[in-house]
């Protein structure tokens, strides 16, 4: 596959390597939120089929992407949300901890710690190993080790949101179910990037903003949840969700029950004219593309840097246990993070640092110019190092 740049209008003069951060947008969405705002000029342009149709839509495109019915996924409007919906829910009966894995992104985290405090279970966090050797392996190994009859809930991101450790999905969901308890997981920094399928992976909840690897705007995510799921009760009470929402002369013929799958779980406004089309253009490009596709790109794209930063004491997960889009390096011995960043900045080259990682993310519209640039910027540190 040959770089997408032309479907991206990111200036000439940047290096952006920070998808992981938030994606650019494709022309294609850009155009379908510019359409959107000017439809509301006029609100005759806007029916009431309009409040169900692209939220259908969006819904069966990202059950494409993961491998579920559009009925069971929920348009949500940030993953804290999405998360806290999962979590509301859980069974009371089946464990007394959850696991976690260290440093998991703050939406996940807060929320499982207070569902803990409040029914009397015990939050256990599985660490990341301290050798660097083998790290992602180990890991993984811990993780499935820690899950017995008394788990009741694993909850954690699909890869790890600071360093791209790969988590083995398919093991660690296999081992939930042979214990009985429930596994969620948070996409936002892989889902749309790397292959995903809730039924092999026997997920129980996926939940993602849309506004990274989705590529949609902010503000707008989706959800899967799987039938377990389907009797719960949502955190709010939308009119939206009831299952006499479509007919507007009678929706106060008050009814009780929400609309079928997890459409309960869909938010207040879930219609939003500007957000929903948006999102829906970036996922329909994503099907196209094919996130293994994307993950092979990354992949090949990569590989020169990744080459020298193994030549050079630099610290990388080894290719089974990284993500392809997403990884983090840990600098040399005596290399000053802080002069690497200043250094970065100063070449216009962008990337995040979350907790000891430097953290590069790329797409397909990344290209070799773009590697080549960091590669050159770190030779040039361990020359004057030297
Ligand atoms: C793993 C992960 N989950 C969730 C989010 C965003 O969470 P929220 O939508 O609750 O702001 C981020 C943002 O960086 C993230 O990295």
């Amino acid at each position: 596959m040959k770089n997408q740049k032309e479907l991206f209008q990111l200036p000439e003069d940047i290096h952006y390597l920070n998808g992981a951060y938030m994606s650019p947008l494709l022309r294609s969405v850009e155009e379908a939120g510019i359409a959107a705002l000017i439809k509301k000029r006029n609100p005759t342009q806007i029916t009431p089929t309009d409040f169900f149709s692209v939220a259908e839509t969006l819904r069966g495109n990202f059950g494409k992407l993961v491998n579920c019915s559009g009925e069971q996924v929920a348009i949500i409007p940030s993953a804290s949300y999405g998360l806290t919906s999962a979590i509301q829910n859980l069974p009371k009966d089946n464990g007394s901890t959850a696991l976690v894995v260290s440093d998991e992104f703050p939406s996940g985290y807060y929320a499982i710690e207070k569902w803990c405090k409040i029914n009397n279970k015990q939050l256990k966090v599985i660490k990341a190993p301290e050798s660097m050797v083998n790290r992602g392996q180990q890991w993984n190994r811990q993780i499935i080790d820690a899950i017995n009859d008394d788990t009741a809930v694993v909850l954690m991101s699909s890869i790890h949101w600071t360093d791209g450790t790969l988590y083995d999905l398919k093991a660690i969901g296999k081992k939930c179910k042979s214990h009985n308890a429930i596994f969620i997981v948070d996409g936002t920094q892989s889902v749309g990037a790397l292959p995903i399928d809730v039924v092999s992976f026997q997920i129980d909840a996926l939940v993602c903003a849309g506004y990274k690897w989705l590529m949609g705007p902010y503000s707008i995510g989706l959800a899967y949840y799987s039938e377990f799921f389907n009797s719960g009760s949502p955190l709010e009470e939308t009119w939206m969700n009831r299952s006499n929402a479509q007919i507007f002369s009678s929706l106060t013929n008050y009814v009780d029950d929400y609309s079928i799958g997890a459409g309960g779980y869909n938010m207040g406004e879930f219609s939003n004219f500007n957000l929903l089309p948006m999102l829906n253009a970036a996922i329909e490009q994503i099907l196209k593309w094919d996130p293994s596709n994307i993950q092979s790109y990354c992949d090949q794209l990569s590989q020169p840097l990744i080459n020298f930063l193994n030549d050079n004491e630099f610290w990388v997960e080894v290719h089974d246990y990284r993500a392809k889009h997403l990884f983090g390096i840990g600098l040399p011995e005596g290399v000053d993070s802080q002069l690497v960043l200043q250094k970065l900045v100063d070449n216009r080259i962008f990337v995040s640092v979350r907790g000891k990682a430097i953290r590069i993310s790329i797409h397909l519209y990344n290209t070799d110019d773009d590697i080549a640039a960091l590669i050159s910027l770190l030779k040039g540190i361990l020359a004057e190092k030297r």
